[in-house]
């Protein structure tokens, strides 16, 4: 994320599917088998046929369906990959420009059967260059939140982001390549098959919940991403600018304590 990104606006949307948004259950605890969404995203992907490449900004984009683009590997090779496996197709990954000014990619790390994982936006620069999840200053805080708050080792969680390569500047993620990467993270979470989510600031909520409304606002609700529960807190990024939302995100995260069992 942009480190001044404030987290709490109505800005851009980084729709991944508006079905979604149907599919976040009412209440939590619902797991619902991939077969029984097989309609809806067959809806979406007419909805895809109905969205020209113009209504792609980055107030109220529509990413119905995520479909990539031309030449790229259909979103179906990921279905028979496994993590190692896809995050090798990662790194020779181009579905968008980002592939230029890589380092690396990151794909994703941690314990491939976690029953927690985060998930982040995009790499930072320290990010980049070591190719892995949150090893600079805000990985640092996300180690401290997992072992002071949850006693969990970083090691038996999983933790990724939206996309897989770092944006210029690390601005925050732009629809289109949010579209062009966001299967590669659905396909992540279906392999790792965690029992919750935390999403980590607004890019990764609204690409979870499916809704283009403020952080704020999707803190207050419980929320599922196809039969997975998903907690939304603050990024800790904005944690390390404004610490005293710390404790909303330790508030945030007792839900995931009781519901694992952490405690
Ligand atoms: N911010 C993120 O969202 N992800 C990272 O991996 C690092 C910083």
């Amino acid at each position: 994320m942009s480190e001044s990104d404030p987290q709490n606006g109505t800005d851009s949307s980084l729709m991944f599917d508006p079905a979604l948004h149907d599919r976040a259950l009412a209440g939590w605890g619902i797991r619902r088998r991939r077969g029984d969404l097989a309609q809806e995203e067959k809806n979406s992907e007419e909805n895809i046929l109905l969205n020209s490449p113009e209504d792609s900004t980055l107030k109220g984009a529509s990413t119905a369906g995520c479909a990539p683009p031309e030449g790229n590997p259909p979103v179906d090779v990921l279905e028979n990959l496994d993590l190692d496996s896809m995050a090798r197709l990662v790194a020779s990954c181009e579905r968008c420009g980002l592939c230029q000014h890589r380092q690396n990619t990151v794909f994703g790390t941690g314990n491939p059967s976690a029953r927690l994982m985060f998930v982040g936006d995009s790499p930072g620069e320290e990010e980049d260059l070591q190719g892995l999840p949150f090893v600079g200053r805000s990985g640092q805080l996300l180690d401290r939140i997992l072992s002071q708050g949850l006693k969990l080792t970083r090691d038996s969680v999983y933790i990724a982001n939206v996309l897989k390569c770092r944006p210029p500047e690390s601005r925050d993620p732009l629809p289109e390549e949010v579209l062009s990467c966001g299967s590669y993270l659905d396909a992540q979470i279906e392999r790792v098959n965690p029992e919750m989510i935390v999403a980590l600031g607004k890019p990764a909520a609204q690409f979870l919940t499916g809704e283009a409304t403020s952080l704020k606002r999707l803190r207050e609700r419980k929320h599922v991403y196809k039969g997975v529960p998903v907690v939304v807190t603050h990024h800790p990024a904005f944690l390390l600018q404004q610490p005293q939302a710390k404790a909303e995100c330790w508030q945030d995260l007792q839900v995931v304590i009781e519901t694992l069992g952490l405690k």
